[in-house]
């Protein structure tokens, strides 16, 4: 149900028309091909869950924050996939944005996807101006400098590295976006929703670094042996593939109990189990190389 509901949420709001200007052909085709088709949606997702946990009193607004959510996140793929940081030929099984456009369009996707997304937020706000703010504060805080994926990707650039610091704000960052973004759509507090967040996101780029050693390019739609290829501080050259696997437990065995007080607490629950059990991985995978 929530998938046809972020789905159109992303339609309304990506794409062209009643423009005064003629609008480049390219760089329109390449941000419609860069979110669609989507991959799992999972931000937006868990964006929608807890605002329907909290009441979702103005739906418009939790569609809008759930759609410039993942505009974000799109446009982070297509920037960690340049030549600059990964270098990544495939994303979601096809070639990635800059492979198939060239770089400066891939880079002007992202800076556009960026762009828009706040002003997705701001289009719906009307019916609660205050609440729309916050929502786009949030998104701020969790795109850009010093707690967000800016900040995430410069860990990159650093000798020595926080990986816990770096988990966080690359990954970690747009999970708490999430989570605080639909306790504020529908008008609750998103202070208490930090840490569903936090150990959701933390849980899912431990997920990636082993799936990064564990499955094939077929099975991601993505390069596989990335971190290695390109150095990049991960789980599973910290703490092994066993190691990785216990943390990832470790952090979702505490999400559930994270989840502060709402209407449709239970409901959320079931939603935090699926998600956890997507994300471990299947008992028969090892290492691909
Ligand atoms: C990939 O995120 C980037 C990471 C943070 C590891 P997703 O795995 O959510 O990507 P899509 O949107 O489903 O392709
Ligand atoms: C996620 O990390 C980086 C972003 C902030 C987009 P990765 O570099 O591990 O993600 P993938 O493996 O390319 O999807
Ligand atoms: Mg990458
Ligand atoms: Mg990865």
């Amino acid at each position: 149900m929530l998938d046809k509901r972020i789905e159109a949420a992303i339609r309304r709001v990506v794409g062209v028309g009643g423009e005064k200007f003629s609008v480049p052909q390219t760089l329109d085709e390449a941000i419609q091909y860069s979110v669609f088709p989507g991959g799992a949606r999972i931000r937006p997702t868990i964006l929608l869950s807890v605002a329907v946990a909290c009441g979702d009193d103005i739906p418009s607004l939790a569609d809008a924050a759930a759609a410039a959510l993942e505009m974000i996140h799109c446009a982070s793929l297509v920037h960690d996939d340049l030549p600059c940081f990964d270098n990544a030929e495939t994303r979601r099984g096809k070639p990635s944005v800059h492979n198939k456009f060239g770089e400066s369009t891939a880079v002007l996707v992202g800076d556009s996807l960026i762009a828009n997304a706040f002003g997705v937020i701001a289009k719906a706000s009307e019916k609660d101006p205050l609440r729309a703010t916050k929502l786009i504060s949030l998104l701020s805080k969790y795109t850009g400098f010093p707690n967000g994926i800016c900040a995430g990707q410069a860990w990159e650039t650093e000798t020595n590295v926080d990986l816990s610091a770096y988990h966080q704000t690359k990954t970690g960052a747009l999970f708490i976006a999430a989570t605080q973004m639909g306790a504020a759509s529908a008008g609750h507090d998103p202070e208490p929703w930090f840490e569903l967040g936090a150990r959701i996101g933390e849980a899912f780029q431990v997920a990636d670094d082993l799936l990064d050693v564990l499955c094939s390019e077929d099975e991601t739609g993505k390069p596989a042996g990335q971190d290695l290829v390109n150095q990049r501080p991960n789980a599973v050259s910290a703490y092994g593939v066993d190691g990785a696997k216990q943390k990832l437990r470790n952090i979702l065995g505490g999400a559930i109990s994270s989840i502060p007080s709402c209407p449709g607490e239970a409901k959320l629950a079931e939603m935090v189990k699926l998600q956890s059990n997507r994300l471990l991985p299947k008992e028969h995978m090892k290492p691909v190389a």
